[in-house]
């Protein structure tokens, strides 16, 4: 068979070698598409009576990457869902059906739907190698797998197995997943075809799940072992925020992965699940980070030594993630002993992240102290991270803008200070570009790549690729203060701040936080961020705008109370952690929340009117991704809409009355209606 997503041959041994290989993409999913081709190809298939059928992919990339999320957004009701899903099960059920074994052959990803394929198979073999990655990560997605997965998975592992597998949403690699029995073999890349052919020939007892995973399994077992996972749960997420999980474990009590109902229930959960408002926007969150991954295109642009001026916080820890990222390092500060700091923290990153000792130890090697500033003139990209001061940055230029490599990207990292005043006095103020990284480095995906009024678009686009090719995710935004992202943070916190000057206390601040759907309150955000670093941002964007910085923060820093990093801010710290003191039960003002979130989606309105960022969705993505703002709720303007553009503005209104003209709606709002609320 030839044509379409899936290609079949018989060999001579009569073993049907079936290939899954989508024309022009490099990664094959699941669409509505390729499994009606599925099922049309397993039909000629069971036709030529074969001993065995091998399903492969013939992407380097890996097996199957899951469904195809773009489809989700398609679909209107439950009832739509419900029949996509189905008629989805019932192809995988012809594989699970056919008369002979069948084995999955998969090397890389097999995530998600790929796996539930890959399930239906008689047995499954991995290449080991370190892509390999057996996942079920729908939960990231606001929903569960649909494809028979919630079921296989706990008859083949077993539930502890199975629900780890689903409810962390972390893929296993080769060595686990032969472990729990995800796999029967785990063989070289260059022997799994051969490996696959011999198990057909000789198909072994099918496995199934260890005997204390089927007593766990019993009826009376079950509400045992669910209500611990429910209780694991509700410690991390709450299900009226993320009911997805829960909804696994729901499943999975009241059917006990028997019978064909449990195919049917599975079914119906999805399908109610994906046409919530919590699943809806983490697939646009999905989408939009897909979105941020594809801006600039393909790189046309080579990076393999990049030089960092500045070795403090920031400039270490981008020079340690460039050089794990496998580029060549150069790292300049004043001295040799005020780099060593930040060569020690990178050892410790290479350590972590890198795991075997001889990538580690090669990372080591691609990052070097370079006091003399040597490597300016080879370099493919030079950021600076030195002091937040104009005239050290400016004169830092004036001296390395000569010895600069024709196409070599120059950046700075600063957070406040405007691009076209540090461009000003360069000899090409077009090519000065500033590629923002947040702190902890390693830990923030987000990148603002900063836009001058002058900046010249050729060094926008090598940002961009410069970005990704550090596998972070690029925010073009024009250079305004506070850019996007702290524009939109520091009323969160200023607000916060607010509060707690009024006497609520610190904890049922950040208790507000945090059940709307924030990572960290606001409170000990400030105290994480540092309370100087938040003083000067808060300074920067007060003076922009005409706000007022709250007196208890100029306060802590005059009293040297900077935050975690000195032990105490509006807490204090103990290994790293705030230490909650228990807090008398206080009535929390209703309007607590609203009063910490809606300053932000006004702060994002009005950066939207000035155009600081392109449009209403990068403006999600960037708020999403750097300020963590409740993904469920896929950003700021998302959740406006979804509250009603002008319920918001009215609710604006009233707060400004109560609390004063800083709540007071900008005029970007009106550019909004309430009509966008139908592209919901
Ligand atoms: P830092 O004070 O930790 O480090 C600055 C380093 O630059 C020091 O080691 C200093 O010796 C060195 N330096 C100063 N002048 C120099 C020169 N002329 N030549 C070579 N080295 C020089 O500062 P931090 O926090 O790393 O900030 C650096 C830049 O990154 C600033 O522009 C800041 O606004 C920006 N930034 C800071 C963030 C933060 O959370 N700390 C977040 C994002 C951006």
């Amino acid at each position: 068979m030839q044509g379409g997503s899936w290609k079949f041959e018989v060999d001579v041994d009569r073993v049907a070698w079936l290939t899954c290989d989508t024309p022009g993409t490099s990664t094959n999913v699941l669409s509505a598409t390729v499994l009606t081709e599925l099922a049309a190809a397993l039909s000629e298939i069971a036709q030529l009576e074969p001993r065995g059928v091998v399903v492969r992919s013939g992407k380097r990339s890996g097996f199957v990457a899951g469904a195809d999320i773009k489809e989700f957004v398609e679909l209107r009701s439950p009832e739509d869902a419900y029949a996509l899903i189905r008629s989805g099960q019932q192809v995988l059920d012809r594989l699970e059906n056919l008369a002979c074994p069948s084995v999955a052959a998969i090397h890389g990803f097999a995530l998600g739907g790929g796996l539930e394929l890959a399930l239906a198979a008689t047995y499954r073999i991995g290449a080991d190698d370190a892509s390999l990655a057996l996942g079920l990560p729908e939960v990231q997605l606001g929903i569960h797998p649909g494809f028979g997965g919630t079921v296989r998975s706990v008859r083949l592992i077993g539930v502890r197995p199975a629900l780890e597998l689903m409810l962390k949403g972390k893929p296993f690699k080769g060595a686990r997943a032969l472990e729990v029995g995800l796999l029967d073999q785990l063989v070289p890349p260059s022997e799994i075809e051969a490996a696959a052919k011999r198990l057909l020939l000789h198909p072994p007892a099918r496995k199934s799940a260890p005997f204390v995973e089927k007593l766990l399994n019993l009826r009376a077992m079950r509400p045992f072992i669910a209500r611990q996972a429910a209780a694991g749960l509700s410690a991390k997420v709450p299900r009226e925020h993320y009911p997805a999980p829960y909804a696994i474990v729901d499943l999975w009590l009241k059917y006990g992965a028997a019978g064909t109902e449990s195919y049917e229930a599975e079914a119906r959960s999805i399908a109610d699940l994906m046409c919530t408002p919590s699943s809806r926007n983490l697939v646009r969150v999905f989408l939009l980070q897909s979105r941020l991954k594809s801006l600039g295109g393909k790189p046309n642009a080579e990076f393999r030594h990049l030089h960092v001026i500045g070795a403090g916080v920031m400039g270490g820890d981008i020079a340690a993630w460039a050089a794990l990222r496998g580029m060549t390092v150069t790292l300049q500060d004043r001295s040799a002993e005020l780099i060593a700091p930040a060569l020690a923290r990178a050892g410790a990153l290479f350590e972590k992240r890198l795991k075997d000792p001889e990538s580690a130890a090669a990372a080591v090697a691609r990052l070097s102290a370079d006091v003399a500033g040597s490597g300016v003139a080879s370099a493919d990209a030079v950021i600076e991270a030195i002091v937040e001061n104009v005239d050290a940055k400016r004169a830092l230029f004036a001296e390395i803008e000569p010895k600069l490599k024709p196409g070599a990207v120059l950046a700075t990292n600063t957070s406040s200070i405007e691009i076209e005043l540090l461009a000003e006095k360069l000899r090409d103020p077009g090519r000065l570009v500033g590629i923002h990284f947040f702190n902890p480095v390693p830990q923030m995906q987000l990148v603002e790549i900063v836009q001058g009024a002058g900046t010249n678009a050729e060094w926008l686009q090598k940002a961009l690729w410069f970005t990704r090719k550090l596998d972070r995710l690029p925010l073009p935004c024009k250079s305004a203060p506070g850019f996007v992202v702290n524009r939109i943070l520091m009323p969160y916190i200023n607000e916060a701040l607010f509060a707690l000057s009024e006497g609520i206390p610190a904890a049922v601040i950040d208790k507000a936080g945090t059940r709307f759907g924030m990572p960290v309150g606001p409170i000990e955000l400030a105290d994480v961020v540092g309370l100087d670093v938040a003083l000067h941002v808060g300074g920067v964007l007060a003076a922009a705008f005409g706000r007022q910085v709250p007196e208890i923060l100029v306060k802590q820093v005059n009293d040297k109370k900077l935050g975690r990093k000195s032990g105490e801010g509006f807490y204090l710290w103990r290994d790293g952690k705030a230490v909650h003191a228990p807090t008398h039960p206080v009535t929390v003002p209703a309007d607590l929340e609203d009063r910490l979130i809606l300053p932000m989606l006004n702060e994002a309105v009005a950066a939207l009117r000035e155009g600081v960022i392109e449009d209403a969705d990068l403006l999600d993505a960037g708020a999403v991704f750097a300020t963590g703002f409740a993904p469920f709720r896929g950003g700021p303007l998302q959740y406006a809409k979804a509250r009603g553009i002008s319920q918001t503005i009215q609710r604006l209104n009233q707060l400004a009355t109560r609390y004063g003209e800083r709540f007071r709606p900008d005029a970007g709002w009106s550019l909004l209606s309430d009509a966008d609320r139908a592209s919901m």
